[in-house]
């Protein structure tokens, strides 16, 4: 292990068959090391905030894993008018925030000319927006970002196309990779991700969703564990080992990407009470605090036991804080853009 992590640190390179080690291995401590120390010198001591606004549940999608699926019946819908978007978007910037990242499930009810209106009047705060609201055509993309969008994350969820698309037959996986593409010619900065423990995803499967974010590149990666949700078709599947595995997912693509944005992802705190924290020390650099107001919070129910649905926003910005200090790091002041840090920025 330790050879291997030494040339992981000087080079960033690892083949499928080196990842598949670094996943099984029963002692990960030594590799937690390596990406702590290859985060502080490419991205440094500061954490980047992105204020989560969750604004709306409606969704045309039927994911298998997703409480948010619109074959969920019981799932709560709601959907905020574009003038209560852009009143939280206020708000969050008055507790600080420099980036704010608008998500939703696939809602038709937001066209095009309402999700730039939205964009164009969140922008005259000096934010970066970062959007995450799924699959769309290119021109859709392509005015959003006209209108002021920075970043859009739209996961990979898994690079297994054949479980993916078993995941949602509706689905397909090359519709997903053109979008990926559309964004990152557009000029967006793009996150992707994946799931950690979906049924039948394999420790090459997870490699393979690693090599893949190298080589696109992408500028940001959220690793989530999969949480099932108990009113999915998935809702009798295992969370065992997931939160350990994303972990090490976390570490590996640090040492593969040393500078992108890796968040320390909500899902990770539902299964430790310390897994945001416990992220940040194996190698992520962002944390997404949610400043969704008031009932909306515990409506958007991606999964279950989702933390912070009875906090205000103003409660989570200062709860971060003080853990983000509490581990020896602080909140960056920056917007941070890929690579910032090492740009002096
Ligand atoms: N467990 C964990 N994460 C989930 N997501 C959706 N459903 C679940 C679940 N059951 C994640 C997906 C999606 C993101 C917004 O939420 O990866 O991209
Ligand atoms: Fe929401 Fe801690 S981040 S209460």
């Amino acid at each position: 292990m330790k050879t291997l992590l030494e040339k992981a640190q000087q080079t960033h390179q690892l083949t499928t068959e080196e990842i598949v080690q670094l996943l099984a291995h029963p002692r990960p401590q030594p590799l937690f090391d390596a990406a702590d120390a290859v985060r502080q010198k490419n991205v440094g001591d500061g954490v980047y905030l992105r204020g989560l606004i969750e604004f709306s549940s409606y969704c045309k999608n039927d994911c298998f894993y997703c409480g948010l699926r619109r074959s969920n019946l019981q799932a709560q819908r709601y959907r905020l008018l574009p003038e209560q978007i852009i009143e939280m978007a206020h708000k969050a910037v008055a507790y600080g925030y420099k980036t704010l990242v608008l998500q939703s499930g696939e809602d038709l009810w937001f066209d095009t000319d309402k999700m730039c209106h939205i964009i164009q009047e969140i922008k005259k705060l000096d934010v970066a927006i970062t959007l995450s609201i799924g699959e769309k055509t290119r021109e859709e993309y392509a005015a959003y970002r006209q209108a002021g969008a920075d970043r859009y994350l739209l996961r990979i969820e898994t690079t297994n196309q054949a479980l993916y698309e078993k995941l949602d037959p509706a689905m397909s996986w090359h519709n997903r990779v053109r979008c990926l593409q559309d964004l990152k010619e557009l000029g967006y900065e793009v996150g992707s991700g994946s799931l950690v423990g979906l049924p039948g995803q394999t420790l090459q499967d997870l490699a393979a969703d690693l090599l893949f974010f190298k080589e696109f590149p992408v500028d940001m990666a959220g690793i989530g564990p999969f949480i099932p949700h108990p009113q999915t078709p998935l809702a009798h599947e295992k969370a065992d080992g997931h939160f350990d595995l994303s972990l090490k997912m976390m570490a590996i693509m640090r040492l593969l990407l040393p500078d992108i944005n890796i968040p320390a992802t909500t899902a990770m705190e539902t299964l430790h009470p310390q897994g945001r924290m416990m992220a940040l020390q194996c190698g992520a650099n962002v944390v997404m605090p949610n400043v969704t107001e008031g009932d909306y919070r515990k409506k958007y129910e991606l999964y279950p036991g989702k933390i912070c649905t009875g906090d205000s926003a103003a409660q989570c910005r200062g709860c971060i804080q003080h853990k983000i200090e509490s581990i020896g790091r602080f909140v960056s002041p920056s917007k941070g853009f890929h690579g910032d840090y090492l740009k002096g920025k």
